[in-house]
C-alpha cells in the first residue's frame, strides 16, 4: 500500500532523523531532499561560480544523481548556508520537482524530508508533519552533531547560522517554510529522539486510520 510521508521543518529541527527513522520503521524509501539543494550549491562552489548564477545552478541541479552524493561534505556547515541561497531561486526549486515528485511516487510511497514537501512537492501526502524547535535548541542539537563529525563547533556561530536560514527560507517568496493548512505541527523543544519517534509514529497512525 502507498504511503506517503512528509515532513518539513526548519534547519536541525530533527527532522532528518525523524523522516529516517520512519522510513525504517514503515519500510518505506527516504529522500532528504536538503541535500538536493546543497548538491546544487556544491556544484557551481567546485567550479568556481557564484551561488547567484542561475543558469548555471539550473544546469546542476538538472543535472544531479541520487546515487553520487558525496554525503560528508555536503552536510558540513558551510554548505547548509550554501544551499539556503540557491534554494531561494525559484528556477533552481523548478528543475528540481519532477525528481521528487517521481520519488514520491513510487508504488509503495515514500518518505522525504525538506521545507516545501507537504505544500507544494507531495500536496497529497498521506501524512504531513511539520518539525520544529527553538532555535536554541536546534543550534545545541546541531553543535553536538557537527562536534560528534570532528568538526569545528562554535554554539553562538551556530545559532546565527540557524537564525539567518529560518529568515532566508521562511522569507523568500518561492516555496517559503511553512507548514501546509493540514500538517501537524511536532514541537521536539522537550523531547529526546525516542520521545519524538514515537509522537510522529502516532500521527502517521491517525491519519492512516
Ligand atoms: O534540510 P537542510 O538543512 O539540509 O537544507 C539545506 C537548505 O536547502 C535549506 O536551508 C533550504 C533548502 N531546502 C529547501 O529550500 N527546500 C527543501 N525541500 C529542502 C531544503
Amino acid at each position: 500500500m502507498s504511503i506517503v510521508i512528509a515532513i518539513d521543518g526548519p534547519a536541525a529541527s530533527g527532522k532528518g532523523t525523524l523522516a529516517r527513522r520512519l522510513a525504517a520503521h514503515y519500510g518505506r524509501p527516504h529522500l532528504d531532499t536538503g541535500l538536493l539543494y546543497r548538491a546544487t550549491a556544491c556544484a557551481l562552489l567546485d567550479e568556481g561560480l557564484p551561488l547567484d548564477d542561475v543558469e548555471a545552478a539550473v544546469a546542476a541541479a538538472r543535472s544531479l544523481s541520487l546515487v553520487d552524493f558525496d554525503e560528508k561534505r555536503l552536510r558540513a556547515r558551510d554548505m547548509g548556508e550554501a544551499a539556503s541561497v540557491v534554494a531561494a531561486m525559484p528556477a533552481v526549486r523548478a528543475a528540481l520537482i519532477d525528481m521528487q515528485r517521481s520519488f514520491a511516487a513510487r508504488p509503495e510511497g515514500a518518505v522525504l524530508d525538506g521545507r516545501d514537501i507537504g505544500t507544494v512537492i507531495c500536496p497529497d501526502a498521506t501524512v504531513k508533519i511539520f518539525v520544529t524547535a527553538s532555535p536554541e535548541t536546534r543550534a545545541t542539537r546541531r553543535a553536538l552533531e557537527l562536534a560528534g563529525r570532528g568538526e569545528e563547533a562554535d554554539y553562538a556561530a551556530i545559532l546565527e547560522d540557524v537564525k539567518k536560514r529560518d529568515a532566508r527560507d521562511s522569507g523568500r517568496s518561492a516555496a517559503p517554510l511553512k507548514p501546509a493548512a493540514d500538517a501537524v505541527t511536532l514541537d521536539t523543544t522537550e523531547l529526546d529522539i525516542e520521545e519524538a519517534f514515537t509522537a510522529a509514529r502516532g500521527i502517521v497512525e491517525k491519519a492512516r486510520r
